[in-house]
């Protein structure tokens, strides 16, 4: 049996209906922004590997600080125990942050950091007494996850419709435009007086998943200070954008108004290990922090705080934070931004964006813009079979690529990006 008849034998793989995708690429091997699959064909990775991989795949620096650490201390306990890659990744994590947080809560990917996130901020409120604050504030299309917490605030689409029922309440707000952000101001002072809104969730910026859907940190900003001038406890969701993403360390820091809690995964071990951390600030850990044992966090995962994992985004963030990097992000920026003008006026495509690391834009189509466009199975078919990996969200593509992707690497997913557009001219 190949790989594929033993693939298609017991595995069933994520966001795919097993019954009419092509069958998975099998991939021996990675190596910076490429991926060499066994039948002998390269393929360059435009998207990080669902935007994990920032430093591209096989990096060294980090395998090594995770080898040396495996045969060290792999795992432990993490309640009763600690150890100096946790205490370490903590204290840098508080050091680069842009604003004053003070306590780091380790989990094991995007949703659990997100379910982390609304625990704390409702529990916060419980822990004081105040038993009417318990409704979140979140915006329409958002995507924060697939576990029930992380999908009652995500936007209501497809994606979580059979579990509806099931979702608790959210208020879902449309995201800030310069039309409609008095209106969304006024908005939140109304549900502020009513008493009951507990937090204030939000992809900073960019709304990942729901589209690459962009908006300016000025209209957030707005929003947050009216939040937090009426006691709402702010999450920011940098479960995409952080590290490096937006051209800036975080997406935070374009913003005057700080969140109480970050939410951080994806790239944190540049894409070796999985991985959530959730950060919070004084103020909230205060509300746990008591001789009552019924104010405890009780919250965990096997796997919180494994070491393999603190190595690998502490060796992640040293590459990160070095000169080379941060002019890589640069250089990325730079030539996403001379590709943008080359092609925005054509007439195939609407909406291109672009910040930092990332590009999107739609394919004008006679369907609407949604992730099930029917047009996404050709554009990805398109791409694969040039060798190139890019992942459209039905009609959207975006480029998300590692920051060590070659000015040839770039150029060539440009060029096939090109092609198509003149493509589906014909
Ligand atoms: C903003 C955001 N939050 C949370 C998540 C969930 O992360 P994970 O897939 O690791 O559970 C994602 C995943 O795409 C995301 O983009």
């Amino acid at each position: 049996m190949n790989f594929t008849e033993r693939d298609k034998n017991n595995i069933w793989h994520p966001f795919t209906q097993q019954k009419t995708a092509d069958a998975p690429i099998h991939i021996e091997s990675a190596k910076g922004s490429v991926l060499f699959s066994s039948d002998g064909k390269k393929y360059i990775d435009a998207i990080s590997s669902w935007w994990v991989n920032i430093h591209g795949h096989g990096n060294e620096y980090i395998a090594n600080k995770i080898a040396e650490q495996a045969k060290k201390l792999e795992h432990v306990v993490f309640a009763g125990f600690t150890h100096t890659p946790a205490i370490e990744l903590a204290e840098r994590l508080i050091q680069i942050l842009p604003t004053e947080f003070s306590k780091v809560f380790y989990s094991d990917n995007g949703s659990t950091s997100v379910e982390v996130a609304i625990k704390m901020a409702l529990q916060y409120w419980y822990n004081q007494g105040i038993t009417n604050k318990t409704k979140i504030l979140a915006f329409e299309n958002a995507y924060h996850g697939d576990t029930f917490g992380a999908m009652s605030v995500g936007g209501k689409s497809a994606f979580n419709k059979p579990f509806h029922q099931h979702l608790f309440e959210v208020i879902h707000l449309p995201l800030p435009t310069g039309n409609n952000l008095e209106a969304l101001k006024i908005r939140i002072q109304e549900l502020s007086n009513q008493d009951t809104i507990a937090a204030f969730i939000f992809e900073p910026l960019i709304q990942g998943a729901g589209g690459m859907i962009m908006y300016e940190a000025e209209y957030l900003d707005e929003l947050l200070s009216v939040a937090k001038q009426n006691d709402i406890i702010c999450i920011a969701d940098e479960v995409m954008t952080g590290f490096g993403r937006t051209g800036n360390t975080f997406a935070i820091d374009y913003l005057q108004n700080q969140p109480d809690i970050i939410c951080l995964s994806k790239g944190i071990t540049g894409g070796f290990m999985p991985f959530g951390v959730t950060v919070c600030s004084q103020n909230i850990y205060d509300s746990f922090y008591s001789d009552d044992k019924q104010k405890t966090f009780f919250h965990g995962h096997s796997y919180t705080a494994n070491p393999l994992s603190c190595v690998a985004a502490n060796a992640s963030l040293d590459l990160l934070l070095a000169e080379k990097c941060i002019n890589e992000i640069k250089r990325i920026s730079k030539s996403h931004s001379d590709f943008v003008n080359e092609i925005k006026d054509d007439a195939s495509i609407k909406n291109i964006r672009h910040l930092g690391t990332i590009i999107a834009f739609e394919i004008d189509t006679s369907e609407d813009t949604s992730y099930f466009n029917s047009i996404s199975n050709k554009v990805y078919n398109f791409f694969i079979e040039r060798g190139v990996l890019l992942r459209p969200l039905g009609n959207v593509i975006y480029i998300m690529p590692p920051y060590c992707i070659t000015t040839d690497e770039l150029n060539a997913v440009y060029m096939v990006i090109k092609e198509f557009l003149i493509y589906i001219k014909k």
